[in-house]
């Protein structure tokens, strides 16, 4: 035969065993299961369903369709195999949830995330996760690691929700939540402020939300990867968006109308009358000092760094030395008191912090080589732009930048950060106010 004609008989071939399955049983499924009338390799409601119209007259069943309808083996397709249908679906259907329930036991809450015979079960408030293999045993589910064992009744209640009753008598109800897999990396939990002004309170799953006006709402949220939907009172009034995370203090959400929303880590804690935002120590127009707080010096970490900074400079050819660094409060009184005197209060707060109120005094910022705008564009300031932030530090006050750190341009000071927390920082071409979404203000 030529290949053409090879190809005919095939196609005439596999045409007839589309036309008439039922004549090629060795094409038919290996195994044939009892009640699967659609032949798909699984009993399902979707042969119930087939079964219905062929008792109604609907459709008619072939050969094999017909053996398969034959549940419970009495020779005979009818009514009667109906409920032996039903049976099999009952007894054979994968009890086992997939996907992300959420376990509420007497207010407590966990996560438990099925897939395919194994769950991971998290705990929203510490974050920590429970692996097991799950196994569905006529009316118990039975969870095992390692050789421990444990075992519920499962209840359903709906498709959306079930019961469980554990060993030890406790109750756990189950709602089901999405489809993908929670892992605790993914929670959002903390406070995080938007660019739309409002404030999202989440611990693992859930939330508080403050709108701009004031008013609060509570939302769940599922996570998927890049993909994240917001469930505002309800399953129905949810908000979906793609999630980008910008770095471990920021991500934003695309929502989908196109807009985008940036959210800020925002946690302030307030420690013997300092205050940390995300644990980094702020001092500026909004944020004060106690006035007897005085680490005494630079802190040993950012002299370290500023020596490594100054020995790589001396290596490029700069000379570089720390004019100011740390300042009481007491002094930086005087100083401040001084350019008051000298160029009056509005001018000197452009460029002088209030005592109390002055990165100097955390121990954690340095002047380097000479405080006044005649350093601004020499081969130094440009070397410690380019370069402060692989030692772990940022030019704190920006060029352009005036009205949000509340302070002139200053070429000269550095805020040590760390080099990680400052490469996020330069890397995002913002302030250290705009970064952590905080204002520089005096309050009168
Ligand atoms: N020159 C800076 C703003 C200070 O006084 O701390
Ligand atoms: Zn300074």
């Amino acid at each position: 035969m030529t290949d053409i004609k090879k190809a005919a008989v095939f196609v005439a071939v596999l045409s007839s065993i589309a036309a008439f399955p039922a004549a090629y049983p060795a094409f038919a499924a290996p195994v044939m299961l009892k009640g699967d009338l659609n032949r798909d390799d699984i009993v399902s409601v979707s042969d119930v369903v087939v079964f219905r119209n062929f008792l109604l007259g609907r459709y008619g069943l072939n050969e094999t369709q017909t053996i398969a309808a034959d549940v419970n083996g009495d020779g005979n397709v009818d009514s009667a195999d109906l409920p032996a249908l039903q049976d099999i679906i009952l007894r054979s259907r994968d009890k086992l949830p997939i996907g992300t329930w959420i376990g509420d036991c007497g207010g407590a809450k966990r996560y438990f995330s099925f897939d395919s015979g194994t769950v991971s079960i998290v705990d929203p408030n510490s974050g920590s996760s429970q692996f097991f293999t799950v196994e569905d045993v006529g009316d118990l589910m039975v969870f095992r690691v390692g050789r421990a064992e444990m075992s519920a009744f499962v209840t359903w209640d709906s498709e959306l929700s079930f019961i469980l009753k554990w060993e030890n008598g406790s109750t756990e109800t189950f709602r089901y939540f999405c489809d993908s897999k929670i892992e605790a990396t993914e929670f959002l939990t903390g406070r995080w402020v938007t660019s739309q002004g409002r404030t999202f309170e989440i611990n693992g799953l859930s939330g508080k939300l403050t709108g701009k006006n004031g008013d609060v709402s509570r939302f769940e949220y599922a996570p998927d990867g890049e993909n994240i939907t917001f469930r505002f009172g309800g399953t129905e009034n949810s908000t979906a968006g793609k999630k980008t995370v910008n770095d471990s203090m920021h991500f934003t959400v695309t929502w989908s109308d196109g807009t985008a929303e940036r959210f800020t880590r925002q946690e302030i804690e307030v420690r013997g009358g300092i205050t940390y935002v995300n644990g980094i120590l702020i001092a500026n127009k909004t944020y004060s000092l106690p006035a007897d707080y005085a680490p005494g010096g630079i802190l040993p970490e950012a002299q370290a760094a500023f020596n490594e900074m100054q020995a790589d400079a001396k290596k490029a050819g700069y000379s570089l030395s720390i004019v100011s660094g740390f300042r009481s409060y007491s002094y930086q009184n005087q100083l401040y008191t001084n350019y008051v005197a000298r160029d009056g209060k509005a001018a000197a707060d452009t460029y002088s912090a209030r005592a109390g109120h002055s990165e100097h005094q955390t121990g954690l910022a340095m002047d380097i080589n000479y405080a006044g705008t005649w350093f601004n564009n020499t081969p130094e300031a440009k070397w410690i732009a380019e370069n402060c932030v692989r030692y772990g530090f940022i030019i704190r006050y920006p060029l352009g930048k005036e009205d949000i750190t509340g302070y002139q341009y200053e070429s000269w000071h550095v805020r040590y950060l760390g080099k990680e927390l400052a490469k996020e920082v330069a890397d995002s071409g913002l302030t250290l106010e705009e970064f952590l979404c905080i204002d520089s203000r005096y309050k009168s």
